[in-house]
Protein backbone atom coordinates (compact mmCIF):
# COMPACT_ATOMS: atom_id res chain seq x y z
CA UNK A 1 0.00 0.00 0.00
CA UNK A 2 1.30 3.54 -1.02
CA UNK A 3 0.38 6.93 -1.61
CA UNK A 4 -0.12 7.38 -5.38
CA UNK A 5 2.11 10.68 -4.86
CA UNK A 6 1.31 11.45 -8.90
CA UNK A 7 -2.24 12.69 -7.89
CA UNK A 8 -1.37 14.94 -5.19
CA UNK A 9 -1.82 17.85 -4.36
CA UNK A 10 -5.74 16.99 -6.07
CA UNK A 11 -6.19 13.75 -4.79
CA UNK A 12 -4.99 11.69 -1.63
CA UNK A 13 -5.20 8.14 -2.95
CA UNK A 14 -3.65 5.12 -1.38
CA UNK A 15 -3.24 2.11 -3.87
CA UNK A 16 -2.40 -1.76 -3.29
CA UNK A 17 0.28 -3.42 -5.36
CA UNK A 18 -0.09 -6.68 -5.73
CA UNK A 19 2.26 -7.78 -8.94
CA UNK A 20 5.91 -6.64 -9.25
CA UNK A 21 5.37 -5.05 -12.16
CA UNK A 22 2.70 -2.84 -10.38
CA UNK A 23 5.62 -2.24 -8.03
CA UNK A 24 8.26 -1.48 -10.76
CA UNK A 25 5.28 0.53 -12.94
CA UNK A 26 4.93 2.51 -9.34
CA UNK A 27 8.59 3.01 -8.59
CA UNK A 28 8.99 3.95 -12.95
CA UNK A 29 6.29 6.43 -12.92
CA UNK A 30 7.48 8.01 -9.85
CA UNK A 31 3.96 7.17 -7.87
CA UNK A 32 6.31 6.47 -5.13
CA UNK A 33 9.52 8.46 -5.31
CA UNK A 34 12.35 9.68 -3.07
CA UNK A 35 15.58 7.83 -2.05
CA UNK A 36 14.66 6.69 0.93
CA UNK A 37 11.12 6.15 0.11
CA UNK A 38 12.35 3.69 -2.78
CA UNK A 39 14.32 1.73 -0.41
CA UNK A 40 11.47 0.89 1.57
CA UNK A 41 9.46 0.27 -1.45
CA UNK A 42 11.82 -1.95 -2.95
CA UNK A 43 12.11 -4.06 0.26
CA UNK A 44 8.47 -4.22 0.21
CA UNK A 45 8.41 -5.26 -3.33
CA UNK A 46 10.21 -8.15 -2.83
CA UNK A 47 7.31 -9.14 -0.33
CA UNK A 48 4.97 -8.68 -3.34
CA UNK A 49 6.63 -11.19 -5.57
CA UNK A 50 6.23 -14.01 -3.18
CA UNK A 51 2.70 -13.00 -2.78
CA UNK A 52 2.07 -12.53 -6.33
CA UNK A 53 3.60 -16.55 -6.79
CA UNK A 54 2.21 -18.11 -3.88
CA UNK A 55 -0.10 -16.17 -2.09
CA UNK A 56 -2.62 -13.55 -3.35
CA UNK A 57 -4.48 -10.67 -1.57
CA UNK A 58 -2.05 -9.53 0.92
CA UNK A 59 -2.19 -13.58 2.26
CA UNK A 60 1.18 -13.87 3.62
CA UNK A 61 1.78 -10.29 5.01
CA UNK A 62 -1.07 -8.53 6.06
CA UNK A 63 -2.68 -9.50 9.19
CA UNK A 64 -6.11 -7.81 8.42
CA UNK A 65 -7.05 -10.34 5.44
CA UNK A 66 -9.28 -12.23 5.57
CA UNK A 67 -8.24 -15.59 5.09
CA UNK A 68 -11.12 -17.49 3.06
CA UNK A 69 -10.71 -20.82 1.68
CA UNK A 70 -9.45 -19.81 -1.56
CA UNK A 71 -6.66 -18.40 0.44
CA UNK A 72 -6.37 -21.24 2.80
CA UNK A 73 -5.84 -24.12 -0.12
CA UNK A 74 -3.21 -21.40 -1.49
CA UNK A 75 -1.24 -21.27 1.30
CA UNK A 76 -1.71 -25.37 1.82
CA UNK A 77 -0.17 -25.48 -1.64
CA UNK A 78 2.69 -23.16 -0.90
CA UNK A 79 3.73 -25.50 2.04
CA UNK A 80 4.05 -28.36 0.36
CA UNK A 81 5.03 -27.78 -3.00
CA UNK A 82 6.99 -24.38 -2.53
CA UNK A 83 11.13 -25.45 -1.99
CA UNK A 84 13.17 -22.92 -0.45
CA UNK A 85 15.13 -23.26 -3.81
CA UNK A 86 12.06 -22.07 -5.85
CA UNK A 87 11.50 -19.79 -4.01
CA UNK A 88 15.14 -18.03 -3.95
CA UNK A 89 14.97 -18.03 -7.68
CA UNK A 90 12.47 -16.63 -7.92
CA UNK A 91 13.20 -14.07 -5.64
CA UNK A 92 16.42 -13.39 -7.17
CA UNK A 93 14.90 -13.00 -10.12
CA UNK A 94 12.08 -10.21 -9.01
CA UNK A 95 14.48 -8.56 -6.86
CA UNK A 96 16.72 -7.57 -10.12
CA UNK A 97 13.65 -6.13 -11.87
CA UNK A 98 12.72 -4.07 -9.18
CA UNK A 99 16.32 -2.90 -7.69
CA UNK A 100 16.73 -1.96 -11.67
CA UNK A 101 13.72 0.43 -12.17
CA UNK A 102 15.29 3.59 -11.47
CA UNK A 103 18.95 3.72 -11.12
CA UNK A 104 20.15 6.68 -9.31
CA UNK A 105 18.77 6.33 -5.92
CA UNK A 106 21.14 4.06 -4.09
CA UNK A 107 18.75 3.24 -1.54
CA UNK A 108 16.61 1.16 -4.04
CA UNK A 109 19.55 -1.10 -4.65
CA UNK A 110 21.00 -0.88 -1.06
CA UNK A 111 17.33 -2.28 0.37
CA UNK A 112 17.00 -5.08 -2.11
CA UNK A 113 20.22 -6.10 -1.18
CA UNK A 114 19.52 -6.44 2.38
CA UNK A 115 16.42 -8.61 1.19
CA UNK A 116 18.50 -10.59 -1.00
CA UNK A 117 21.09 -11.16 2.11
CA UNK A 118 17.96 -12.38 3.39
CA UNK A 119 16.81 -14.79 0.70
CA UNK A 120 20.13 -15.98 0.41
CA UNK A 121 20.55 -17.08 3.85
CA UNK A 122 20.17 -21.08 4.77
CA UNK A 123 16.48 -21.81 5.39
CA UNK A 124 14.69 -24.71 6.57
CA UNK A 125 11.52 -23.53 4.98
CA UNK A 126 10.15 -21.21 3.31
CA UNK A 127 7.83 -20.03 5.97
CA UNK A 128 10.67 -18.96 8.35
CA UNK A 129 12.37 -17.54 5.20
CA UNK A 130 9.35 -15.40 4.61
CA UNK A 131 8.84 -14.51 7.92
CA UNK A 132 12.68 -12.93 8.32
CA UNK A 133 11.91 -10.93 4.62
CA UNK A 134 8.90 -9.37 6.32
CA UNK A 135 10.70 -8.43 9.53
CA UNK A 136 13.72 -7.28 7.47
CA UNK A 137 11.71 -5.09 5.54
CA UNK A 138 9.74 -3.78 8.43
CA UNK A 139 13.79 -3.03 9.59
CA UNK A 140 14.37 -0.68 6.49
CA UNK A 141 11.52 1.35 7.21
CA UNK A 142 11.62 2.10 11.03
CA UNK A 143 15.36 2.37 10.91
CA UNK A 144 14.75 5.44 7.91
CA UNK A 145 11.82 6.70 10.16
CA UNK A 146 15.02 7.05 12.96
CA UNK A 147 17.71 8.01 10.75
CA UNK A 148 15.23 10.73 9.12
CA UNK A 149 14.10 11.75 12.92
CA UNK A 150 17.73 11.94 13.76
CA UNK A 151 18.82 14.08 10.81
CA UNK A 152 16.11 16.36 11.67
CA UNK A 153 17.51 16.91 15.10
CA UNK A 154 21.18 17.63 13.85
CA UNK A 155 20.20 19.85 10.70
CA UNK A 156 17.70 21.74 12.73
CA UNK A 157 20.79 23.19 14.76
CA UNK A 158 21.51 24.64 11.12
CA UNK A 159 18.65 27.07 11.09
CA UNK A 160 18.30 30.33 13.01
CA UNK A 161 14.89 31.25 13.91
CA UNK A 162 12.84 33.93 11.40
CA UNK A 163 15.00 32.25 8.25
CA UNK A 164 14.12 32.00 4.91
CA UNK A 165 15.59 28.18 2.73
CA UNK A 166 15.21 27.50 -0.20
CA UNK A 167 14.57 23.72 -1.57
CA UNK A 168 14.25 21.66 -4.43
CA UNK A 169 12.44 18.65 -5.43
CA UNK A 170 10.43 17.08 -2.26
CA UNK A 171 11.98 15.29 0.22
CA UNK A 172 9.17 15.35 3.18
CA UNK A 173 7.40 12.35 4.68
CA UNK A 174 6.10 11.32 1.02
CA UNK A 175 9.90 10.92 -0.17
CA UNK A 176 10.90 8.77 2.89
CA UNK A 177 9.64 6.25 5.39
CA UNK A 178 7.39 9.05 6.93
CA UNK A 179 9.62 12.15 8.52
CA UNK A 180 12.00 13.55 5.61
CA UNK A 181 15.29 14.71 5.22
CA UNK A 182 15.83 18.07 3.88
CA UNK A 183 12.23 19.27 4.53
CA UNK A 184 12.67 17.07 7.69
CA UNK A 185 15.11 19.63 9.15
CA UNK A 186 12.45 22.37 8.64
CA UNK A 187 9.83 19.94 10.48
CA UNK A 188 12.41 19.58 13.15
CA UNK A 189 13.12 22.99 13.59
CA UNK A 190 9.61 24.22 13.19
CA UNK A 191 8.87 21.95 15.65
CA UNK A 192 11.47 23.54 18.23
CA UNK A 193 9.30 26.83 17.84
CA UNK A 194 11.07 28.34 14.99
CA UNK A 195 10.12 30.43 12.55
CA UNK A 196 10.36 29.38 8.65
CA UNK A 197 9.66 29.97 5.63
CA UNK A 198 9.86 27.49 3.00
CA UNK A 199 11.05 28.45 -0.73
CA UNK A 200 9.91 25.51 -3.07
CA UNK A 201 11.32 25.03 -6.00
CA UNK A 202 8.47 23.85 -8.13
CA UNK A 203 11.14 21.32 -9.61
CA UNK A 204 10.30 21.01 -13.85
CA UNK A 205 9.95 18.67 -14.92
CA UNK A 206 7.35 16.50 -12.52
CA UNK A 207 6.73 19.46 -10.21
CA UNK A 208 8.01 17.54 -7.18
CA UNK A 209 8.24 21.05 -5.53
CA UNK A 210 5.16 22.48 -6.51
CA UNK A 211 2.65 19.49 -6.10
CA UNK A 212 4.42 17.43 -3.00
CA UNK A 213 7.10 20.05 -1.18
CA UNK A 214 4.15 23.11 -0.70
CA UNK A 215 1.48 19.78 0.39
CA UNK A 216 3.24 19.21 2.97
CA UNK A 217 4.62 22.33 4.22
CA UNK A 218 0.11 23.08 4.14
CA UNK A 219 -0.02 20.10 5.95
CA UNK A 220 1.98 21.49 8.81
CA UNK A 221 0.98 25.06 8.72
CA UNK A 222 5.09 25.95 7.47
CA UNK A 223 4.59 29.07 5.72
CA UNK A 224 5.43 28.12 1.95
CA UNK A 225 6.09 30.02 -1.42
CA UNK A 226 6.55 28.27 -5.05
CA UNK A 227 8.42 29.60 -7.76
CA UNK A 228 9.84 28.60 -10.98
CA UNK A 229 12.87 27.23 -11.12
CA UNK A 230 14.20 30.02 -13.11
CA UNK A 231 13.20 32.25 -10.05
CA UNK A 232 15.74 30.78 -7.77
CA UNK A 233 18.53 33.38 -9.03
CA UNK A 234 16.29 36.55 -8.22
CA UNK A 235 15.18 35.28 -5.30
CA UNK A 236 18.46 34.60 -3.77
CA UNK A 237 19.24 38.34 -5.23
CA UNK A 238 16.68 39.69 -3.02
CA UNK A 239 18.23 38.58 0.50
CA UNK A 240 15.22 36.64 1.39
CA UNK A 241 16.66 33.31 1.27
CA UNK A 242 19.72 32.80 4.22
CA UNK A 243 20.29 28.65 3.18
CA UNK A 244 19.56 26.48 0.84
CA UNK A 245 18.75 22.62 2.02
CA UNK A 246 18.06 19.52 -0.05
CA UNK A 247 18.26 15.79 -0.37
CA UNK A 248 20.20 13.56 -1.76
CA UNK A 249 19.82 10.49 -4.54
CA UNK A 250 23.41 9.37 -3.92
CA UNK A 251 26.16 10.51 -2.27
CA UNK A 252 30.00 9.52 -3.70
CA UNK A 253 32.51 8.97 -0.91
CA UNK A 254 34.07 12.29 -1.48
CA UNK A 255 30.76 13.82 -0.86
CA UNK A 256 29.75 14.89 -4.33
CA UNK A 257 25.91 14.48 -4.16
CA UNK A 258 23.53 13.53 -7.20
CA UNK A 259 19.88 14.88 -6.49
CA UNK A 260 17.02 15.63 -8.83
CA UNK A 261 17.77 17.89 -11.69
CA UNK A 262 18.39 21.39 -11.30
CA UNK A 263 20.03 21.28 -7.91
CA UNK A 264 23.33 21.71 -9.19
CA UNK A 265 21.98 25.29 -10.29
CA UNK A 266 20.51 25.89 -6.82
CA UNK A 267 24.49 25.04 -5.49
CA UNK A 268 26.06 27.28 -7.96
CA UNK A 269 23.31 30.06 -7.34
CA UNK A 270 24.41 29.54 -3.60
CA UNK A 271 27.74 30.12 -3.57
CA UNK A 272 27.60 33.15 -5.96
CA UNK A 273 24.95 34.61 -2.96
CA UNK A 274 27.20 33.43 -0.41
CA UNK A 275 24.50 31.21 1.37
CA UNK A 276 24.76 27.98 2.92
CA UNK A 277 24.14 24.95 0.95
CA UNK A 278 23.43 22.05 3.01
CA UNK A 279 22.72 18.46 2.02
CA UNK A 280 20.35 15.68 4.28
CA UNK A 281 20.33 12.45 3.92
CA UNK A 282 20.42 9.67 5.75
CA UNK A 283 23.96 7.11 5.52
CA UNK A 284 21.90 4.62 3.32
CA UNK A 285 22.13 7.18 0.62
CA UNK A 286 26.07 7.32 1.19
CA UNK A 287 27.77 5.19 -1.76
CA UNK A 288 31.11 4.75 0.07
CA UNK A 289 31.73 2.16 -2.92
CA UNK A 290 31.94 5.33 -4.96
CA UNK A 291 35.34 7.07 -4.79
CA UNK A 292 33.24 10.44 -6.65
CA UNK A 293 30.22 11.85 -8.37
CA UNK A 294 31.04 11.05 -11.92
CA UNK A 295 30.67 7.12 -11.35
CA UNK A 296 26.97 8.37 -10.18
CA UNK A 297 24.91 6.47 -12.75
CA UNK A 298 22.06 9.42 -14.19
CA UNK A 299 18.39 8.08 -15.14
CA UNK A 300 16.53 9.80 -18.28
CA UNK A 301 13.60 10.33 -18.37
CA UNK A 302 11.10 9.91 -20.97
CA UNK A 303 10.96 13.46 -23.87
CA UNK A 304 7.21 13.75 -23.30
CA UNK A 305 7.81 14.81 -19.54
CA UNK A 306 9.35 18.11 -21.10
CA UNK A 307 7.89 18.31 -24.21
CA UNK A 308 4.38 18.10 -22.64
CA UNK A 309 2.60 19.62 -19.83
CA UNK A 310 -0.91 18.05 -18.87
CA UNK A 311 -1.07 16.22 -21.62
CA UNK A 312 -0.76 18.96 -23.73
CA UNK A 313 2.50 19.55 -26.45
CA UNK A 314 4.69 22.61 -25.29
CA UNK A 315 6.96 22.19 -27.92
CA UNK A 316 6.42 21.89 -31.55
CA UNK A 317 6.44 18.28 -32.73
CA UNK A 318 10.25 17.94 -33.69
CA UNK A 319 11.78 19.30 -31.22
CA UNK A 320 14.20 17.21 -29.10
CA UNK A 321 14.45 16.82 -24.74
CA UNK A 322 17.27 17.11 -22.68
CA UNK A 323 16.05 15.19 -19.51
CA UNK A 324 18.12 13.69 -17.07
CA UNK A 325 16.04 13.29 -13.97
CA UNK A 326 19.38 14.03 -11.77
CA UNK A 327 22.87 16.11 -11.25
CA UNK A 328 25.77 15.53 -9.68
CA UNK A 329 26.79 18.80 -6.91
CA UNK A 330 30.21 18.95 -6.34
CA UNK A 331 31.45 18.44 -2.70
CA UNK A 332 32.82 21.82 -2.96
CA UNK A 333 30.24 23.88 -3.43
CA UNK A 334 28.40 22.16 -0.35
CA UNK A 335 28.56 23.53 2.66
CA UNK A 336 27.45 20.64 5.04
CA UNK A 337 26.21 17.00 4.96
CA UNK A 338 23.93 16.04 7.70
CA UNK A 339 23.09 12.24 9.01
CA UNK A 340 21.50 10.93 11.30
CA UNK A 341 25.11 10.76 12.89
CA UNK A 342 25.50 14.19 12.64
CA UNK A 343 27.05 17.43 10.51
CA UNK A 344 30.02 16.77 8.31
CA UNK A 345 31.88 19.45 7.40
CA UNK A 346 34.45 19.13 4.09
CA UNK A 347 36.09 16.93 4.12
CA UNK A 348 33.96 14.87 4.04
CA UNK A 349 34.65 11.40 5.82
CA UNK A 350 31.65 9.06 6.44
O1 LIG B 1 12.78 11.68 -9.15
P1 LIG B 1 12.48 11.75 -7.70
O2 LIG B 1 11.28 12.55 -7.37
O3 LIG B 1 12.49 10.38 -7.05
O4 LIG B 1 13.73 12.52 -7.09
C1 LIG B 1 13.80 12.69 -5.70
C2 LIG B 1 14.91 13.57 -5.27
O5 LIG B 1 15.72 14.02 -6.03
C3 LIG B 1 15.01 13.82 -3.79
O6 LIG B 1 15.55 15.08 -3.55
C4 LIG B 1 15.90 12.75 -3.15
O7 LIG B 1 15.52 11.47 -3.53
C5 LIG B 1 15.89 12.83 -1.68
S1 LIG B 1 14.35 12.33 -1.00
C6 LIG B 1 14.44 12.44 0.66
Amino acid sequence: MLIDQTLLPERYEVIALGRVASVCEAIYMLRVRGAPALGVAGAYGVLVAVEEEWGGDGYFFDSDVERDDAAETRFDSFQRNASVEALRRRLSEMSEKIASTRPTAVNLGWAVARMRRVFESPWSNCSSMLTALQREADSILEEDIAMCRQLGEHGSTLLDDHVGVITHCNTGGLATGGFGTALGVVFAAAASGKAIHVFADETRPLLQGARLTAWECIQRDIPVTVLVDGAAASLLASGQVHCAIVGADRIAANGDTANKIGTLGLALLAKHHEIPFYVAAPTSTIDSGLATGDQIPIEQRPAMEVLQMGGRDIAPSGANAYNPAFDVTSHDLISAIVTETGVHRPPYQF
